[in-house]
């Protein structure tokens, strides 16, 4: 399949942003990360409405011999944007092009890659709300009218010339919705918006990685691995890597619940699976500012992260955890944070 060759290409596989529970990536994760990728709708677990929609849009469009309509997917890293993209591409049965917001420096790059598309090819941008301004207005009739407006020459001399590009799929990846520009959101046909998974959930892509790497993981073992990682599918792939890794020096190879907890406790993740910045965000909130509501540049010196990190990466998991609220004056901690840190709530 086209998408097998071009993964190899897939430079942009791991998001610049993205944690690691254990240092940094290896490798080894990045390798591994490709082979457990599901390549076909069936293959990719949970995020329900969105794989059965996108089913019907696949089919509606094989049906019409058109392209797929252009697709935004949007959401904290890890949930598995990019793997959608190749999944479109493998059940549109058409190519994946990767490349990333960030990449794109100038007019003739994006000129470049468009000219290159065959019909019904899949144009990935990942980081779409990086492009610079420039190469974003050009993306506009490209998406709209499938065509390329190049100015020739400068001054009075100028002129402009419209190419056409073959009809294609743009699918684009973002954080959040929100950072992209009006016209940008407003010409992309269908978006969608990836949520965390449920422990239920994550314990079927646990059990299916397991298998593929050939683990012995029991049903309780996946539910334990799942219910500490973050929601995030990236994160049950590498918590079940050290698992493995432990099993197979410690424990005999396979692994039951009781191994699973004892590797992770191993490994210091957290209950939660919350990792040291998680953890630190906590801290400056319940112990430093004693659960007072903080300004999101106060917390940002405080751990020592930027500020749009920290609002797209980190804090959509507490939040949904309740572990912080967002109030107009600030973050808090919660009272559940506190449990969580074994602080006492300060009086008053
Ligand atoms: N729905 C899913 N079912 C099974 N595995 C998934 C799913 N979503 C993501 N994964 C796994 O998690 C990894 C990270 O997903 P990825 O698409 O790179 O996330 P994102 O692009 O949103 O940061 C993938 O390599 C894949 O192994
Ligand atoms: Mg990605």
């Amino acid at each position: 399949m086209m998408w097998e060759a071009d993964a190899s290409k897939d430079l942009f596989d791991e998001a610049p942003r993205e944690r690691s529970v254990t240092g940094k990536l290896t490798e080894d994760d990045l390798g591994i990360d490709r082979t457990l990728r599901p390549k076909t709708l069936d293959q990719y677990l949970g995020q329900g409405r969105i794989r059965e929609n996108l089913r019907v849009l696949i089919e509606a469009a094989k049906r019409r011999n058109e392209p797929l309509d252009h697709v935004i997917f949007s959401g904290p890293p890890g949930l598995g944007k990019t793997t959608l993209a190749g999944v479109l591409a493998n059940e549109m049965g058409t190519t994946l092009h990767t490349t990333s917001g960030p990449v794109i420096e100038r007019k003739g790059d994006l000129a470049a890659i468009l000219t290159n598309l065959q019909a019904g090819d899949i144009l990935f941008i990942d980081e779409i709300h990086r492009l610079n301004h420039a190469v974003e207005e050009m993306l506009y009739p490209a998406m709209e009218d499938f065509c390329l407006d190049i100015v020739i020459g400068k001054g009075p001399a100028a002129r402009s010339i419209r190419f056409e590009v073959q009809p294609f799929t743009l699918v684009g990846a973002t954080t959040r919705t929100g950072l992209l520009t009006g016209p940008l959101r407003d010409r992309f046909g269908i978006s969608y918006r990836l949520d965390y998974y449920s422990v239920e959930e994550l314990a079927q892509i646990v059990s299916r990685s397991a298998s593929i790497l050939g683990v012995e993981v029991d049903d309780d073992a996946a539910i334990e691995i799942a219910s500490r990682s973050r929601g995030t599918p990236r994160l049950a792939n590498r918590l079940l890597r050290r698992v493995r890794d432990y099993a197979q020096e410690r424990a005999g190879g396979s692994v039951d619940a009781e191994v699973a907890s004892r590797a992770l406790s191993f490994f210091e993740i957290d209950e939660l699976g919350l990792d040291w910045m998680d953890v630190k965000i906590l801290e400056t909130l319940a112990s430093v500012h004693r659960g007072r509501p903080v300004g999101l540049s106060t917390i940002a010196s405080a751990v020592g992260e930027d500020p749009s990190t920290l609002e797209d990466v980190y804090e959509p998991y507490l939040l949904q955890r309740g572990l912080i609220v967002r109030t107009p004056q600030g973050r808090r901690a919660t009272p559940l944070a506190f449990e969580h840190l074994g602080i006492a709530i300060p009086e008053g």
